[in-house]
């Protein structure tokens, strides 16, 4: 069977990291996270006092460590050197200023290579906004994910509370609807479904049900 490479794109809590999750372990896939990424590039940016539209101060500090993915016993950590920054890059004022350090042509640039390095040898599930748009634009299998706003702020509420994460549902909508505003009208590489992408609407949909369509699809493509 040929290892595939398996590009989930779609807006803010869509449930691409769950599926994409739940679909790698399933056939022993890398699982590579790109907002974390841009998180990370945000996170920096906070922590050296750097401005979050100074993109080449931005990946100098980015290129200063080594941004890593990491399987532990309760799911992937992310880490910056030996930092694990898992839970850092999911706290509010991150969220309020990635949309913005994700616009940047030279945070762009720098983190699309790393991912498409990630790609080389396949066997790989990978979610985002652009991953088959502009990351693997050869992609095996492209899936655009949506829900409705509602749903999404309800899910990433329930997700932010079990985390331990402060959460208000109410704010989450307002947030969501501006993020996906912001992510869909920006000049470079904005969230869109690639022609070939396959469109689908996760809402009133349990995650089961989603993973079980995906893999279907990328067992058409194995054979
Ligand atoms: O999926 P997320 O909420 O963790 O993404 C964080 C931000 O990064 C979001 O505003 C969109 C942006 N992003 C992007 O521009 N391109 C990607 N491939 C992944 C995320």
């Amino acid at each position: 069977m040929k290892p595939l490479v398996v590009a989930i794109d779609g807006p803010a809590s869509a449930g691409k990291s769950t599926v994409a999750k739940q679909i790698a372990k399933d056939f022993n896939y890398i699982y590579v996270d790109t907002g974390a990424m841009y998180r990370c590039a945000t996170l920096l940016a906070e922590r050296n006092h750097l401005a979050f539209n100074d993109g080449k101060a931005i990946v100098e500090v980015l290129k200063n460590g080594n941004l890593t993915f990491r399987q532990e016993a309760d799911g992937q950590h992310v880490y910056f050197d030996d930092e694990d920054i898992t839970l850092a890059i999911r706290m509010p004022e991150i969220n309020a200023h990635v949309s913005e350090v994700a616009s940047l042509e030279e945070v762009r640039h720098y983190l699309v290579s790393l991912q498409q390095a990630y790609g080389e040898k396949g066997g790989l599930v990978m979610d985002g906004r652009d991953i088959g748009t502009c990351v693997f634009p050869n992609a095996d299998v492209k899936i655009f994910l949506v829900a409705s706003v509602e749903e999404r702020a309800e899910r990433r509420h329930k997700e932010n509370l079990e985390k331990g994460i402060p959460s208000d549902l109410e704010q989450l909508k307002v947030d969501i609807a501006r993020r996906d505003h912001l992510d869909e009208t920006r000049e470079i590489s904005p969230l869109t479904k690639a022609k070939d992408a396959i469109l689908v609407d996760t809402t009133g949909m349990s995650i089961e049900d989603v993973v079980a369509k995906i893999e279907g699809i990328m067992k058409e493509k194995e054979e």
